[in-house]
């Protein structure tokens, strides 16, 4: 990887003067995830693509002697700043209509997150505003959203449907996931979430519904070939972990990786559930057991942290002291962590995985290090694509975004701008500030 080759590399983009290269290897080789070295770092490094590949990283001292850059290569001169791999965004609910302010309203006069969708809101009242929308509209919106993300270095979104709640209405949105996906430069992975709420339709009757997801949904989705994992809402007030068990063991033999949203907002053995399983992994877990984190450590699941979440649900639902405490936990037993934005319109109205990552620290405690882990390495295993993207290895997805900061401690430590100065996904410059480069141009911060 730091070696001068005698035959140069032909590459037809190249970073060059970078302060740091965050290379971050795919396999952590046994460190502990609070080690720097685990991010792979090149101090004053470069980083060459050629074809939509990495093909080199190394100190910027060798880059004349090592790379031998196409006549019309981009060339972006990247001093005072750092490369990352792009981000990756593991948990998202795009795409959905509309927002709900007025239920945040509500909340802060007192209302709890579970009393609002009991009463019918919720979840249910975005079911309501998406069916309302035209496929136009959640495009729209769903291409905001994503061009908002591309810009803020996050290149890897996946993308869950969970509001249609009936076969068609689940279809249509993996549908517009999977156009989001082949028309906007970010890469959108699709995860099916029809046991996302029980619909109004089977109030009281929420096996009736697992029903309908096993036997009409799983097929379909599975037969148009829609999403590449199954997910569920594993909660009181939502599915249990039998009916979570149910729907997941289908999911899994139909050929679906699996998810979960476990243990979100009280125990309920999610995390003990996703582990036997083999789930790629569980996610929220504020309330996961110990047994239930050592079972997803020996499995390897990966337990992804939401922030941005957490934020909106402090008071009523969770505390600090015990989100901390909670994340302590995990890494203790081991459970591999990676953070997402979770945006969704009621508990995370947020597209900034910046902000999820500063926020990692601020709430759960996570070291830098292991934030930018979080949304790299660990972020990329959760989504199934480990050592294709979140990673700047030869051989790697060319996916990559320039931070105007002079180390990865700062991203993590910066609150709620926007510290990206462009973003390369499959080696093309996708946010660059004036617009996108001419061929041969090089670019200055
Ligand atoms: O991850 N917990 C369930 N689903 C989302 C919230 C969805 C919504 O409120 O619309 C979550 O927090
Ligand atoms: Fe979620």
């Amino acid at each position: 990887m730091t070696g001068g080759p005698a035959t140069p590399v032909a590459c037809d983009l190249v970073i060059r003067g970078a302060s740091q290269v965050c290379v971050i290897p795919p396999d952590g080789g046994g460190l502990l995830a609070a080690d720097p070295s685990q991010l792979g770092i090149v101090g004053g490094g470069a980083l060459a693509m050629r074809g939509g590949r990495v093909v080199w990283a190394g100190p910027e001292s060798l880059a004349d002697r090592a790379l031998g850059p196409e006549p019309d290569a981009t060339v972006i001169d990247a001093s005072g700043c750092i490369v990352v791999p792009g981000l990756v965004d593991p948990h998202t609910h795009l795409p959905f209509g509309g927002w709900r302010a007025h239920e945040y309203s509500m909340r802060l006069g007192g209302a709890s997150y579970l009393e609002i969708l009991a009463a019918g809101g919720g979840i249910l009242s975005t079911v309501a505003a998406t069916a309302a929308a035209t496929d136009q509209e959640l495009l729209a919106a769903g291409r905001g959203i994503l061009d908002e993300m591309l810009a803020g270095g996050t290149t890897t979104v996946e993308a869950k449907s969970g509001y249609g709640l009936e076969l068609e209405a689940e279809l249509r949105l993996l549908r517009l996931a999977g156009e989001l996906g082949r028309t906007h430069a970010a890469r959108v992975v699709p995860t099916f979430l029809g046991a996302h709420a029980v619909p109004p339709l089977y109030r009281g009757n929420a096996d009736g519904y697992v029903e309908v997801v096993l036997e009409e949904m799983l097929p379909a989705v599975k037969r148009f070939a829609l999403a590449e994992f199954c997910d569920i809402f594993c909660e009181p007030g939502a599915f249990t972990v039998e009916q979570s068990r149910r729907v997941l063991t289908r999911a899994r033999a139909l050929g679906f990786g699996v998810k979960m949203h476990a243990d979100e907002m009280s125990q309920s053995g999610g995390a003990e559930l996703a582990a036997e399983l083999g789930a790629v992994s569980a996610d929220h877990l504020l309330f996961a057991s110990e047994a239930g984190a050592q079972a997803m450590a020996r499995s390897g699941t990966i337990g992804v942290l939401l922030p941005i979440t957490v934020l909106s649900l402090l008071g009523d639902e969770v505390d600090a002291g015990h989100c901390r405490r909670q994340a302590r936990m995990l890494r203790a037993q081991g459970v591999k962590l990676a953070l997402g934005t979770d945006c969704n319109p009621g508990t995370a109205p947020s597209a900034s995985i910046q902000l999820a990552i500063a926020l990692a620290g601020r709430i759960f405690g996570l070291p830098p290090v292991e934030a930018m882990l979080g949304a790299t390495r660990h972020a990329a295993q959760a989504v199934g694509l480990g050592g294709q993207v979140g990673t700047l290895v030869p051989g790697a997805r060319a996916d990559a975004a320039i931070f105007g900061v002079p180390s990865y401690e700062d991203i993590a430590y910066r609150l709620g701008g926007n510290l990206v100065r462009w973003v390369i996904k499959d080696g093309r410059v996708v946010h660059c500030p004036g617009g996108p480069p001419a061929a041969g141009e090089r670019l200055v911060s």
